[in-house]
């Protein structure tokens, strides 16, 4: 039986597909059967991104497939140890269908008030639809170097009565990893990767909780 984390949002342009990757490349490189379900067919945001992964020669491999329902992912449960699926933005309709069959729900969100509002407002959609509180985790993307920008967005998060995973700054050389087919734990800088695996260790350990 796959595990299955479902990264989505409303908005666009949050992160969704970073931490999809992150994600990916953390278990593949644990030696875990990982895929990434590209849900995003106009953009292909991860697939073009394992093109480039492979024609780099990137290692550990990750196997990105896209589909255009739930429905037919559900035939490849069980063939791989994760997967991670890279939501669209603003897909309504299939959100619903991926919370249900994800055992963990990531909603990455920049600081700012016009991007936390929209997914809190997922997220109270979701617990309304049954989805568990724990179940749900925040994780705040492309953030500034000012304290006070991460402290207010994560006080704001748990004030909504969420989990905040933790947070991905916004750093030139993450835009340049995914340029190469790379990870953002996969940099060339030992201090941004070990920043992404902190937050990956949170992630990795409620995936734990609410799997058993
Ligand atoms: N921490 C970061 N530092 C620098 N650039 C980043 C960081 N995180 C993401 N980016 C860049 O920001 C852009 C948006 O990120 P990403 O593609 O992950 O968002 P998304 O939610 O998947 O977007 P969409 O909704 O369009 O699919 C991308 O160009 C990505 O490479
Ligand atoms: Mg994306």
């Amino acid at each position: 039986m796959s595990l299955i984390v479902g990264v989505i949002s409303q908005k666009g342009g949050v992160g969704k597909s970073t931490i999809s990757r992150i994600l990916a490349a953390e278990y593949a490189r644990h030696d875990w059967d990982v895929k990434i379900a590209d849900f995003d067919l106009s953009q292909g945001t991860v697939t073009s991104w394992n093109a480039d992964r492979m024609a780099n020669e990137v290692k550990p491999q990750i196997s990105v497939e896209q589909f255009s329902s739930v429905s037919s992912l559900v035939k490849q449960k069980g063939h791989y140890d994760l997967i991670v699926i890279d939501g669209a933005p603003a897909s309504t309709r299939q959100t619903l269908d991926i919370a249900n069959i994800s055992q963990l729900l990531v909603l990455p969100t920049k600081t700012t008030l016009d991007d936390l509002r929209p997914q809190i407002k997922l997220a109270h959609e979701l617990r309304k639809s049954g989805v568990g509180k724990n179940k749900i985790l925040f994780v705040l993307s492309m953030v500034g170097e000012s304290k006070s920008e991460l402290e207010n967005a994560q006080m704001y998060i748990e004030e909504a009565g969420y989990i905040c995973a933790g947070a991905i700054y916004r750093k030139d050389s993450i835009g340049q990893a995914h340029d190469t087919g790379r990870a953002a734990n996969e940099t060339p800088f030992k201090s941004v990767n070990k920043t992404v695996d902190q937050l990956v260790q949170s992630i990795v350990d409620q995936l734990q909780q609410v799997s058993v």
